[in-house]
């Protein structure tokens, strides 16, 4: 069994955070190729969280650096070709919906190795969306399709994919688990004069329908400008670049506590002292209902519908009248149910891993 190899593909943000739980886990029954592929590069994007979360250092950094969709997915194809081709692994691992994600299990489906995907079967049904043809064309490529919830496996099943799929639960969920009790409280994050538990609104935007759309952008800082909280924002360069483009710099620094992007501990910390967050994220949406903060998604869809369902999560698109009335609410929140599993998804992920690759070891 030891010498089965996996190959394991991250390159953006949250798959550093996904991979964390799983990443421990697979090392101790087998070896684990670790491949970065540089789709993020800033130390606040990518090194901070392999610090953090003591994450082994890649084995391989790719380099590939931000391009537009179609560049970037090549340079990362032809690279990742060639750590196959070095390492001739058992199988390649990949994590959520990323360009990077993609790449990876197309190199896979090439080279007729077994991919293993971890976050299968969501849809927002806006195919418009970079990620959404990133889901649709991974899960089409994997042969183990581990997903976060009963709702997902309806979904693959509509699409005609029923053999391999496992209900392991929201890895996301091991994560900030594991990580909460040490997370620092936002104004020691923020230093002085900082905020204390439920003064201020968090929030995150980076979806490209938002960052590329200047009148969709310009209405989200209009939006969020008319918080009655303060609100601390953590750019992404995406969003920071976007809005100094489109000429709204001055007006979000004017309005919003812009920060850098932090690291995950200092963010789990954040978002459990926020009263609320607003949030075009997808792992945010999850987080924030792990940690009892109310979401204000930023987007018509989400993949997370039962956060929705629950009524945790409201989506109010880029409007800058929903996003105000949102930001208001102050209606008594449901009873939490339990969604996306107990906190052992990583296992159950790396069980299957192995009892696929074991025959083959
Ligand atoms: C990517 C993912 C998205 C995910 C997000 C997580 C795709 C199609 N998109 O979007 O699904 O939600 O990561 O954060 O894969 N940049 C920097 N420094 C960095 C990284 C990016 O300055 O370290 C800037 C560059 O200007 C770059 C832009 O951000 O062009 C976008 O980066 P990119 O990785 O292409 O997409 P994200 O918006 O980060
Ligand atoms: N996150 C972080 N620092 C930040 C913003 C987000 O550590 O400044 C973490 C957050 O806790 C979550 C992940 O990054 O785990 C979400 O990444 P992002 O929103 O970039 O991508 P998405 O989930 O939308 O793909």
């Amino acid at each position: 069994m030891s010498d089965a190899s996996v190959l394991s593909i991250v390159g953006a943000r949250p798959q550093f955070i996904k991979a964390f739980p799983v990443s421990r886990l697979l090392r101790e029954q087998l070896s684990e190729v670790l491949v970065h592929t540089g789709q993020h590069y800033d130390f606040g994007m990518s090194d901070v969280f392999f610090e953090e979360l003591d994450i082994p250092e890649p084995d391989y950094n790719l380099g590939v650096g931000s391009a537009n969709h179609a560049n970037q997915t090549a340079a990362m194809l032809r690279r990742i070709d060639e750590v196959v081709e070095a390492e001739r692994p058992d199988m390649i691992l990949v994590y959520g919906d990323t360009n990077s994600t993609l790449a990876g299990a197309l190199v896979a489906a090439k080279r007729d190795l077994p991919v293993a995907h971890v976050e299968a079967g969501l849809r927002s049904g806006n195919w418009a969306m970079p990620e959404e043809v990133n889901r649709v064309l991974t899960d089409r490529c994997s042969d183990l399709l581990f997903v976060p919830s009963d709702r997902a496996v309806e979904t693959l099943a509509d699409e005609g994919i029923t053999e391999g799929v496992t209900v392991t639960g929201d890895v996301m969920y091991d994560a900030i688990t594991s990580v909460r009790d040490r997370a620092p409280s936002a104004s020691a994050i923020l230093g002085d004069p900082g905020y204390g538990d439920d003064e201020y609104v968090l929030a995150t935007v980076h979806r490209q329908a938002n960052t590329d759309d200047p009148a969709r952008l310009a209405s989200v800082v209009e939006g969020l400008s008319s918080s009655p909280r303060p609100v601390v924002a953590p750019l992404h360069p995406r969003t920071e670049e976007a809005l100094k483009r489109h000429d709204l710099w001055e007006r979000a620094t004017a309005a919003l506590d812009v920060i850098e992007p932090v690291g995950y501990l200092d963010f789990v910390g954040l978002l459990d002292g926020a009263e609320r967050v607003a949030t075009d994220s997808g792992g945010v949406q999850k987080e924030a209902f792990y940690l009892d903060t109310r979401c204000v998604t930023l987007r018509e869809e989400t993949e997370w519908v039962e956060t929705v369902e629950a009524g945790w999560n409201e989506l109010v698109g880029a409007d800058a009248a929903a996003i105000r009335s949102a930001l208001r609410r102050t209606d008594e929140l449901p009873e939490k149910p339990s969604l996306y599993g107990g906190g052992r998804a990583a296992e159950r992920v790396v069980d299957e891993i192995v009892s696929y690759l074991r025959p083959r070891a």
